[in-house]
């Protein structure tokens, strides 16, 4: 096989895998192997440019070039449907449409209402050629880059397939349950605010400039419309379901009915069944099904008269405002809660909820004693979603955000283009003091579990602790006796923050807790600079070298170190002998992680044992002799016959010494 045809069959042979893992849930294989043809296809492609392809499964993965989003003209304007709340107005609409085709007889679509942002893509000869957001319906956002990430939309339809040469396919861009929980739980840990639900987030994801961020934000996609000039039926329902056979993701609920009574069986299932679904949903839309009753029907200035929307009732109820307090956060982050009357709300007592920052807080328009109107989002977090002005006692006063720090009295500041209002005085505000420590002993930090946030306020209250150098000076006979602890978990608690000291590098560098270096940029900050000198040395050019490291980051990090009370705190630690440069043996990635790897035959670049080092610096593991367990055998030249046959036998693939090198690059 030549490149060339290499590459066209890696490339289509990972679209197949994408849609069976993404669309059908049945992978055909594992991950690694799955892994190994993308890595393969990488640098094969890295190796040829000239024969680049937009629609490369390698696109998926984005890109962190920043781009500006161009506005393109929807080539058939972009419609909204009328909305309605009420089951009678279903009824009405039946009866519309029944005179509107003069009592012919006709067939409904009955689909799921998602809850994400509306998408048009326009595919060419099987190509997708643009991705456009709604906007104002004439003219959208092109959003494509960003669109390519999702695993679930097909880049190339399969070749031999029934689509038209030309159409367009509209759907739903969501952000899934699960992905949009992990999001806000990172958000939170980094103290950023959070976002209220899946269809913020998916929004907030997809205008984002660098499509690695979206590319990692698990976002996905159902498409419920397809638009064009030669479609496969007259039939809605026949043409998205034809979709579906083309590789797109089509909800398996669309039904087609007759009557009235079966529409509404639709609507009370589905008002439950939603709740199970992994996407978030508020409806369900009625379409009629023949596109030339459709055409008879015509449209009204902004929706057609031939689809309703009918929403489902938000689980919401009304309570009280008994007041408005104020969380300080480790980064100085003022959030303002709701404290209210407990209310019952789908399943939980509701009493606080987060009025996430200042504008939400203004938008709400809160007086105090407010009624207020209580909603689970999604089931899952309660959100203050209006206030019922008409029962506001006169004269009663508007809850202002608060002007000066709760916890130290120090006046709060806005920073230009961000939400949040922060306390500065990071030097000795107690909850910022407080909160930074409980992150340094936190698990992905220095884990020194021993230690917890009750302990820390307690060392805190008797001054034994300022910052989180002081850890290192506590001896047993400073904690023992007090609040109960006997001379055993004294002993204990100092000998956990001793072991701390062997904790690597790059987890100090986490622990440190420089604003938006989480986990993962840690660890690539710490790989690059490979110590805490040449961290604190590094000017902006040199930081924006490292993966995954943009502006904001940059300058975070020399804020950080730039300050003196830093330097001096990075002094200290060095001091009590934390690391402060990674070690030699040290992992230098975890591409590896999971695979176990039999080395075979003679090499030209590095040793074997160089091999045997390389395999578990990036996390692998090395292994003598061929089983079921081995994920791929390094092969060199001159593999024996033997192993050859062991390897086909037990389906381990072979990679060469190129390939291995191109992975763990
Ligand atoms: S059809 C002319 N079908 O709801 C008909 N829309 O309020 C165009 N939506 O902008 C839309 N699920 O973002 C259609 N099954 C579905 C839908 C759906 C969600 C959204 C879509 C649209 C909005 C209209």
């Amino acid at each position: 096989m030549t490149d060339k045809e290499r590459i066209d069959w890696l490339r289509s042979e990972l679209t197949r895998h994408n849609y069976n893992y993404y669309v059908k849930n049945a992978p055909e294989i594992t991950d690694q192997e799955f892994d190994r043809m993308m890595h393969e296809l990488l640098s094969l492609e890295a190796a040829h440019p000239e024969w680049d392809d937009d629609t490369s499964p390698s696109r998926r993965v984005g890109s962190d070039l920043s781009h500006e989003f161009e506005q393109v003209a929807h080539r058939y304007p972009m419609l909204s449907l009328d909305n309605t709340y009420n089951r009678d107005e279903v009824g009405a609409f039946y009866q519309r449409v029944s005179a509107g085709l003069d009592g012919e007889p006709f067939d409904l679509c009955c689909e799921l209402k998602f809850d994400g942002l509306s998408i048009s893509l326009t595919y060419e000869d099987g190509r997708l050629v643009r991705a456009v957001t709604r906007g104002d319906g004439v003219r959208g956002d092109d959003v494509t880059e960003n669109i390519r990430t999702i695993r679930s939309v097909p880049l190339r339809l399969a070749p031999g397939g029934a689509w038209p040469a030309s159409f367009e396919m509209r759907g739903e861009v969501l952000m899934p349950w699960d992905s949009f929980e992990r999001l806000n739980r990172e958000r939170e840990a980094r103290e950023e605010p959070l976002f209220a639900n899946p269809r913020n987030a998916a929004s907030g994801t997809l205008k984002s400039k660098n499509s690695a961020v979206v590319a990692r934000r698990g976002l996905d996609a159902y498409f419920y419309y397809v638009l064009g000039d030669a479609l496969p039926s007259d039939s809605h329902y026949e043409n998205v379901r034809a979709a579906a056979s083309w590789g797109f993701r089509v909800s398996e609920a669309m039904r087609r009915v007759r009557t009235l009574d079966e529409v509404y069986a639709f609507i009370d299932y589905w008002d439950t069944e939603r709740r199970r679904l992994p996407v978030a949903t508020d409806g369900i839309v009625l379409k009629v099904d023949s596109l030339s009753q459709q055409r008879r029907l015509g449209l009204t200035a902004k929706s057609p008269r031939w689809a309703i929307a009918y929403k489902f009732q938000a689980e919401r109820e009304r309570t009280r405002l008994v007041e408005v307090t104020y969380q300080v956060g480790r980064t100085g982050a003022v959030t303002p809660v709701a404290n209210m009357d407990p209310v019952q709300l789908a399943g939980t007592v509701v009493r606080r909820a987060s009025l996430h920052n200042e504008d939400i807080m203004r938008q709400l328009d809160l007086h105090e004693g407010d009624w207020v109107y209580v909603e689970k989002a999604g089931e899952i977090i309660p959100q203050v979603v209006g206030v019922d002005a008409a029962a506001r006692a006169a004269g009663a006063q508007p809850v202002r955000f608060i002007t000066h720090c709760p916890e130290c009295g120090t006046a709060l500041v806005r920073y230009e283009g961000e939400a949040a209002t922060y306390c500065p005085n990071d030097a000795t505000c107690p909850p910022q003091l407080k909160g930074r420590i409980e992150h340094f002993i936190s698990r992905d930090a220095m884990d020194i579990s021993q230690l917890g946030p009750e302990t820390v306020d307690d060392y805190y209250g008797r001054g034994l602790i300022r910052d989180a150098a002081d850890l290192y000076d506590i001896r047993t006979e400073d904690i023992n006796g007090a609040d109960g602890t006997r001379q055993r978990s004294a002993e204990r608690i100092v000998e956990g923050i001793a072991r701390s000291r062997s904790v690597p590098f790059e987890r100090v560098v986490y622990a440190l807790g420089i604003r938006f270096v989480g986990k993962v940029v840690a660890k690539q900050l710490a790989r690059h600079f490979g110590d805490i000198d040449a961290l604190m040395a590094a000017r902006l050019d040199d930081l924006l070298q490292v993966e995954g490291v943009g502006t904001v980051i940059a300058q975070s990090v020399m804020a950080y170190f730039a300050r003196e009370e830093n330097r001096r705190f990075v002094e200290r630690l060095r001091r009590a002998g934390l690391k402060m440069a990674v070690e030699q043996a040290e992992a230098a990635s975890d591409r590896l992680a999971g695979k176990t790897i039999v080395i075979s035959g003679t090499f030209s670049q590095h040793t074997r044992e160089e091999y045997k080092t390389l395999i578990e610096r990036h996390g692998g593991k090395n292994a003598g002799s061929i089983s079921g367990k081995t994920s791929f055998v390094l092969a060199g030249e001159n593999m024996g016959p033997a192993k050859l046959e062991k390897a086909a036998k037990a389906g381990v693939p072979l990679v060469s010494e190129a390939e291995f090198l191109a992975m763990i690059e």
